[in-house]
């Protein structure tokens, strides 16, 4: 009885899921971020050499969007479309246009897109809005439409839909620090080329750090000459105490970081700048000893941390920072110039004369207040160039600055009280938004600093908190994520740690609260890992494999272990060594296992393998003496 009903429940489930998944089929675009709002029609539009492009040859950057996307599609395809002036449109077959017409509704970054058997009619407000639907083109198109050679037999058709596309938030945020490893040229313009994908339009470039100065300044070249390098590097982890002694180092030419803005601008990206004070400045410090605190000699610092050896508050150390700042102004175009502001540890300031005869001659309470008047001298000189500051959320100690911009990193509680005492506020807590963090079993991942953030714990962010009013709300510019480089020396590296969680953070800043669907996004997800790899990115398949949770239990001298996947499937195991196979047990429930017994796991959809075997053998822990 029990059986056959449990049989009843389980067909019944089955049905369920199938038309679940037809329905699926019919209803979701294979587009990430979600567009707000869409509907399907019936039949496609295929490209096909009879098409033609449409814009306005008087807007140049509609015409270099439209030339983009030619562009692209002869890479892929060997057709080259022609691009006829948008006057020539008249409601002809085979016509893809791009066009920009006033619509207050689609703001600065939205768009329309319509497409008909007949038409791919793409329209916004401003050029911005064009290049976000040619992003969903793409996606509308095969996969094979993002490689970067020609993809043989291939329909180029696009599905019939209706989509309104306009963002929830307007700083869409991505991170990469350079300091602790630095990234080529090439490798940032592959990120933005990403970014760009998943309509991020903010790119927080981390340059300057305790392990190493990345921008060249030509009024002080020993920044780079000196603090681009670094004797050593800590190798593996924290605690390891081992260094690989080989000097490690570079930075960017003034040059390379103007290619970087102007490639940037290129895809509706601001490049915001990270130039770190007071704190994390060790590279400064050791190539300019009188911007420190000691007199004891600094070297870039080869290991990673937080560290003591921050700015003094010398007027020559102002005219300094002022003249760096200048430099940097001049290459990066953007509003904001994000000044650290994180981590200093007050240290050195206490144990300072110089630094106390300071605090008291401007009346000031304690070192909090100190970095305090450090901040908002910085923000007087940004503001009188017509800039604004950001900083990481330790700002707010001590008094913020009039007009900064918070980052809120320690969770959102700076965020909160930013965005209550009217002041902007981008939200990148480390619970959520920390892609350093690890996104799996920490025995089955690549090295990386630790914590567990997967997918879905990043696709369930909110970056405005329940806590504020709407008035308050509207402070809340958006969200970022951020990529510390300590434990990825290499691109393979931060990609797989980038790749896919890019992907939900897309949809937490552009499809916002009201149009996210994690079910609707689980099934999306396939389609994008294979555009991942269609264009060789290290993406992590780690949703895919399952993890392995072991507790000891002192008294039973055995291990509880439990089978947790990220993902939906079957989760089948052994205990004999051998490797999980379509026909292993299948997992149902907690095991009790003895020490020594290695368990190696699978998840499988029908009979096929979805990631790979994970594995572990029980080992008794060591008493501790
Ligand atoms: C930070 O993670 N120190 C901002």
């Amino acid at each position: 009885m029990k059986n056959s009903v449990m049989l009843r429940i389980s067909l019944a489930l089955v049905i369920f899921s199938l038309c679940g998944n037809l329905s699926a089929q019919k209803s979701e675009l294979s587009v990430i971020p979600i567009p707000t709002e869409y509907e399907l029609g019936e039949g496609n539009f295929v490209i096909d050499k009879h098409t033609v492009l449409y814009a306005d040859p008087a807007q140049t950057e509609v015409m270099h969007i439209a030339e983009m996307f030619q562009k692209q599609l002869r890479t892929v395809s060997g057709m080259l479309l022609p691009i006829l002036p948008l006057a020539d449109f008249e409601d002809q077959q085979h016509a893809v246009v791009f066009q920009l017409e006033p619509d207050e509704e689609l703001g600065a970054e939205g768009y329309h897109l319509e497409v008909t058997p007949n038409h791919i009619l793409a329209r916004a407000n401003q050029p911005a809005g064009l290049f976000y639907a040619m992003q969903t083109l793409y996606q509308l198109l095969p996969p094979e439409v993002v490689k970067n050679e020609v993809a043989r037999a291939v329909d180029w058709t696009v599905p019939a839909v209706m989509i309104t596309d306009v963002p929830a938030y307007k700083w869409r945020g991505l991170h990469l620090d350079t300091g602790r490893h630095i990234s080529s040229v090439a490798f940032i313009k592959k990120y933005l080329d990403q970014m760009a994908a998943h309509k991020l339009n903010t790119f927080h470039w981390h340059l300057t750090e305790d392990q190493g100065w990345r921008l060249q300044i030509k009024k002080y070249p020993l920044l780079t000459e000196v603090g681009a390098y670094r004797d050593s590097t800590l190798v593996g982890h924290y605690g390891t105490g081992k260094y690989d002694g080989k000097r490690y180092g570079g930075y960017y030419t003034q040059e390379e970081a103007r290619e970087i803005v102007a490639y940037a601008k290129e895809r509706y990206i601001t490049v915001v700048p990270e130039i770190e004070m007071p704190g994390h400045a060790t590279a400064a410090v050791a190539s300019y000893p009188q911007l420190g605190n000691t007199d004891k000699p600094v070297k870039t610092v080869t290991t990673w941390g937080v560290f003591p050896d921050i700015f003094n508050v010398e007027e020559s150390t102002f005219d300094f920072l002022e003249d760096v700042l200048v430099e940097v102004m001049d290459i990066f175009p953007s509003k904001y110039i994000h000044i650290g502001g994180d981590e200093a540890p007050k240290d050195q300031w206490e144990a300072s004369e110089r630094i106390q005869f300071k605090i008291d001659s401007l009346g000031l309470k304690d070192e909090h207040e100190l970095q305090s008047y450090f901040i908002t001298r910085i923000e007087k000189f940004l503001n009188s160039k017509g800039r604004q500051i950001i900083g990481w959320d330790e700002i707010l100690e001590g008094g913020l600055a009039p007009n900064a911009a918070v980052m809120s990193w320690r969770g959102e509680e700076g965020g909160i009280a930013a965005a209550k005492d009217a002041h902007y506020v981008v939200m990148s807590p480390g619970s959520h938004l920390y892609f350093d963090h690890g996104q799996g079993d920490p025995d089955q991942e690549p090295l990386n600093i630790g914590g567990y953030l997967p997918l879905k714990k990043v696709y369930s962010y909110k970056p405005t908190p329940d806590a504020l009013s709407d008035e308050e709300a509207q402070y809340i510019m958006g969200a970022q994520a951020n990529l510390w480089t300590e434990y990825l020396p290499t691109s393979d590296s931060r990609e797989y740690m980038v790749f896919p969680r890019i992907s939900a953070l897309a949809e937490v800043v552009w499809s916002g609260e009201e149009h996210k669907n994690w079910e609707s996004f689980k099934k999306r997800i396939p389609q994008q890992l294979e555009r991942y790899e269609l264009q060789d990115l290290n993406y992590s398949n780690t949703i895919y494999n399952v993890e392995i949770r072991a507790e000891y239990d002192e008294k039973a001298k055995d291990f509880e272990v439990v089978l947790h996947p990220q993902w939906e499937g079957i989760v089948r195991y052994t205990l004999d060594g051998s490797t999980p196979t379509a026909s292993s047990n299948v997992y149902e429930k907690p095991q009790k296992l003895k020490a020594g017994t290695t368990v190696k796991a699978g998840l499988f959809a029908d009979s096929e393998l979805q990631g790979s075997i994970t594995s572990e053998t029980m080992r008794t822990p060591q008493p501790k003496n």
